[in-house]
């Protein structure tokens, strides 16, 4: 992991040069969900992604991790075009990926460390089952949900499933880590807490974040920069601050319908990390 910059030559974590991506659509026609999308997401920086619902969010997401390919255009991690890499290449940069899910994604037969313990058996086989194991109590108490490691995912609650899909984006130690909503379904006080979360492991992993939300309020206090996706185009990409201020009119229709925006000197802004 120390040397990985120079392996990439410092290329930043995720790069979109004129990604576009439609799907059929059951009447024969086709639905453009990226549109000629180019973005750069800077390195040891949270990059929210937001935009209303079924507007693409996910779908740029499965991009970044390889999933889906673009139909032209290119997807770069870490310099790496994730649709025409070889397999190796594809799987070197996965292994400095952590994902998060929107729904959580845990395997319900396993209980909630093997759930955890799942992408270091995959990536870290190097590990003995007693370092893995540790790791997984680490992660777990990192998500403030010490010795849990028995307990059946079914017997969790939504909020206490996502910081297991936390745990188990980070246990690897990725330097680039993927969340897809993490704060929906959730209640404020848990969302706060993911929050607050988000921002320590940034602070002391100094891993790059990509956030996805539909709530634009809900990302302003773990962003340290904002672009927004609006009919399969990029509306709106800089900083906290620039974005929150921008004259752009959908910007503003959606900000508005979102809340109030803080000038600069309200206590709420002293809330909002790195404002440029
Ligand atoms: N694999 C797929 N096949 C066909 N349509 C898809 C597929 N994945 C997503 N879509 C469509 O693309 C649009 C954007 O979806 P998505 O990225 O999930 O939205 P969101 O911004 O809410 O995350 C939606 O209209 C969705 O139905
Ligand atoms: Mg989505």
């Amino acid at each position: 992991m120390t040397d990985s910059t120079t392996l990439d030559g410092g290329a930043p974590p995720i790069e979109l040069r004129h990604v576009s991506k439609q799907f059929p659509t059951s009447g024969g026609g086709s639905l453009v969900v990226l549109d000629d999308v180019s973005l750069t997401m800077p390195r040891g920086q949270t990059t929210a992604v937001i935009g209303p619902s079924g507007t693409g969010k996910s779908v740029l997401l499965k991009h970044i991790v390889g999933l889906l390919r673009p139909d032209s255009g290119e997807v770069r991690v870490f310099g790496v075009d994730m649709a025409t890499a070889p397999e190796k290449r594809v799987y070197e940069v996965r292994k400095r990926v952590g994902m998060l899910f929107q729904d959580g994604a845990l395997f319900d037969s396993l209980s909630t460390g093997d759930n955890i313990a799942f992408p270091l058996a995959r990536h870290r086989s190097d590990l003995t089952a007693k370092e893995r194991r540790e790791r997984v109590e680490h992660v777990l108490e990192m998500v403030e949900l010490p010795g849990l490691y028995n307990r059946p995912t079914s017997a969790l609650s939504g909020g206490q499933r996502k910081r297991v899909g936390l745990a188990r984006a980070i246990v690897t130690e990725p330097e680039l880590v993927l969340f897809d909503e993490p704060n929906s379904g959730l209640d404020p006080m848990t969302s706060d807490a993911i929050d607050a979360l988000i921002v320590s492991m940034k602070e002391k992993l100094h891993v790059t974040f990509v956030v996805i939300s539909h709530d634009i309020v809900g990302t302003l206090n773990v962003a340290d920069r904002i672009c927004m996706l609006y009919a399969g185009k990029v509306v709106a990409n800089g900083t906290t601050a620039e974005v929150t201020h921008s004259d752009h009119p959908m910007v503003r229709r959606f900000l508005g319908r979102n809340l109030v925006l803080p000038e600069p000197g309200d206590p709420a802004m002293a809330t909002l990390p790195h404002i440029g």
